[in-house]
């Protein structure tokens, strides 16, 4: 089993870690630009134990788009299918996480799928509270839940960094407001949308998540947070579209359900069995993380973790 071996982990972990030169920290958000290149970190949890730790798994880092497995978790459970999947499709794009070309090329003019920063933006404006501050802490108040950990908070000055820089997030949010895909005010979704991505947590934290996920929407203790309809759903989107242009690779090298952000992490959730959490900066070219799918192309080849 996984939690045994550990010297056969880190060797691993070294040998991934080498594939960070290969890779580029995000600048496109300012505040990511700080990060470390060499980075990489990981944490797995089987429901008892973090069973596997290595590198600085207490180090922080943004969710960045890992945040759009929760949001939409949350909006499923809040509004259900049918008004979910009336503002957002289910079918992977091939084309980069910030791509508006699809838009306007479908009819009616949805975003394919919730993955994507245009349909994680819907997906958002689903989210239930009166006021920006309000939907935060009801998106915390669940992160916690899933975590079992209630200090997580957002990054205010990543959150910001990104509100500042964030046009073509709002480029994409105005075409979906004139399409009627979303209401209300375009700054407000933004400004819940880079708090929604800053949220800031450790791989500890995420290799948790993780775990729910991967148990059918129960926590370690047995306590139900996502119906196991919903925790089903939001995996299969992992698999399709979790990696975004990079999904079908990574199905085949990995089989594992993932969901990376442009932070360098990566939460994984391999059914019935464990979560993942993983930081690691150094992006490729489709903004996930290299060292970080490297890692997770060893740990499946070793340890059997493909679900296919
Ligand atoms: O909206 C953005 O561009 C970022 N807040 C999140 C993008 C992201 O994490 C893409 N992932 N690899």
């Amino acid at each position: 089993m996984i939690c045994k071996g550990q010297l056969e982990l880190d060797e691993m972990v070294k040998q991934a870690q080498k594939s960070t030169i290969n890779g580029k920290v995000a600048n496109y958000i300012p505040a990511l630009a700080k990060a470390e290149r060499d980075v990489l970190a990981v944490s797995i949890f089987d429901g008892a134990d973090l069973c596997f730790v290595a590198g600085n798994s207490e180090e922080r880092f943004t969710l960045q788009s890992t945040s759009k497995v929760l949001t939409l978790a949350l909006a499923l459970m809040d509004c259900g299918e049918d008004k979910v999947f009336k503002k957002v499709g289910m079918e992977p794009t091939g084309d980069p996480f910030n791509s508006i070309s699809k838009l306007e090329t479908q009819i009616p003019s949805k975003p394919l799928n919730p993955m994507i920063n245009a349909g994680a933006l819907a997906v958002s404006s689903l989210i239930k509270g009166r006021t920006v501050e309000e939907k935060v802490q009801y998106l915390l108040a669940f992160i916690h839940k899933l975590s079992g950990n209630n200090k997580i908070t957002y990054n205010k000055e990543v959150a910001q960094s990104e509100y500042e820089t964030a046009d073509l997030n709002r480029a994409l949010a105005y075409f979906l407001k004139q399409h009627h895909i979303i209401d209300g005010d375009v700054n407000e979704l933004i400004d819940f949308y880079t708090k929604q991505c800053a949220i800031e947590l450790t791989c500890n934290d995420l290799a948790r998540i993780g775990y729910v996920l991967a148990n059918e929407g129960r926590c370690a203790d047995g306590q139900e947070v996502i119906p196991f309809e919903i925790a089903r759903l939001v995996k299969t989107f992992m698999v399709t579209c979790g990696m975004y242009n990079a999904s079908g690779e990574f199905a085949i090298k990995v089989g594992i359900p993932a969901k990376s952000g442009v932070s360098g992490c990566i939460l994984g959730a391999v059914p019935n069995r464990l979560g993942i959490g993983i930081y690691g900066p150094s992006l490729d070219e489709k903004g996930n993380s290299v060292a970080g799918m490297k890692l997770l192309e060893l740990l499946a080849e070793h340890y059997h973790l493909s679900i296919f």
